[in-house]
């Protein structure tokens, strides 16, 4: 069976609360795009299912985002023996994209198939909580508002037809590092998530784009912030409607109305970036 596995941008990332657990409490409004891997899921060959990729530093075994997904479906529903998990990767990984999650969802997408065991997408999105905070917003795609750990998932109005330029610088930044280095109480700047709510319940693509914000930004390091903040620039100077980096970054994406803008904002990050893509929103699953 093959899937794809759409990655996913934050049009906003706020953060309300550390909480007693350890995670902090989101509000975030996700968006799908079509940025995807290709997922081929079989039968296992072996007694252990094994995580293929062209990417030789990826764990190939349990450890690997596709097996966990696997094993906490056959835990949840009791159904399904192991799989082969093939990935094309596509979406660069430790990106802010969800490039693991998404895998992850599509492979709990394709237990479903193949077992037979018809369960519904918030079905599936529960079992995807364990496996990542992103998972469960993976599972449905789309338009939505998350919060909570980011599993707790409103539906939107879609984002309106558009042209999302994403850049990848080369570094990497840990989640869990980015998170502590967080004060809840000194954030000054946020975004207008109840503003870009209803620019996309009005369909105005400007509007939702004007009031982006991911507030990780404010505590990033100087140097990481001064790239950001030029891929940022890059973007809007070639026509973006708005910029901002995605989840706990480093990518940065652009929206734009014209297709050529977007062309050209791509053309011009692809002298400097290596990871650089033009994609679109993408529906639920
Ligand atoms: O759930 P996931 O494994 O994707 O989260 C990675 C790490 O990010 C967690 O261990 C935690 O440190 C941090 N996190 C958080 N609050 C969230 C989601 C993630 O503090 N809502």
């Amino acid at each position: 069976m093959e899937l794809s596995a759409n990655a996913k941008i934050n049009l906003t990332l706020d953060i309300l609360r550390k909480r007693e657990d350890g995670y902090h409490d989101l509000q975030m409004v996700m968006q799908a795009v079509t940025l995807a891997d290709t997922l081929t899921v079989v039968p296992a060959r072996g007694v252990e299912g094994q995580a293929l990729s062209d990417l030789h530093f990826l764990p190939t075994g349990g450890k690997n985002l596709a097996q966990v997904a696997a094993a906490a479906f056959r835990q949840a529903t009791g159904l399904g023996g192991e799989v082969d998990v093939s990935i094309q990767k596509h979406v660069p990984v430790c990106a802010g994209l969800a490039g693991g999650s998404a895998d992850a969802a599509a492979v709990l997408s394709a237990m479903n198939r193949l077992t037979g065991a018809g369960l519904s997408p918030t079905e599936l999105a529960k079992i995807g909580e364990q496996v990542g905070s992103d998972v469960p917003f993976c599972v449905l795609g789309g338009t939505a508002l998350a919060e909570s750990r980011g599993e707790v998932l409103t539906p939107l109005a879609p984002l309106p037809p558009c042209h999302i330029v994403i850049c990848k610088p080369p570094f990497s930044i840990s989640t869990p590092q980015l998170f502590g280095r967080v004060k809840v109480k000194k954030i000054v700047r946020r975004p207008d998530t109840a503003g870009v709510i209803a620019a996309l319940e009005a369909g105005d693509l400007t509007g939702v784009a004007r009031r982006m914000y991911n507030v990780f930004e404010d505590v990033l390091e100087p140097r990481r912030l001064s790239e950001i903040n030029s891929i940022k620039a890059a973007l809007i100077d070639c026509g973006a409607l708005g910029a901002s980096m995605s989840g706990s970054g480093p990518s940065v994406f652009g929206l734009f109305d014209q297709k050529n803008r977007a062309q050209e904002a791509l053309e011009r990050l692809t002298k400097g970036y290596r990871g650089v893509f033009l994609c679109g929103p993408a529906g639920p699953r």
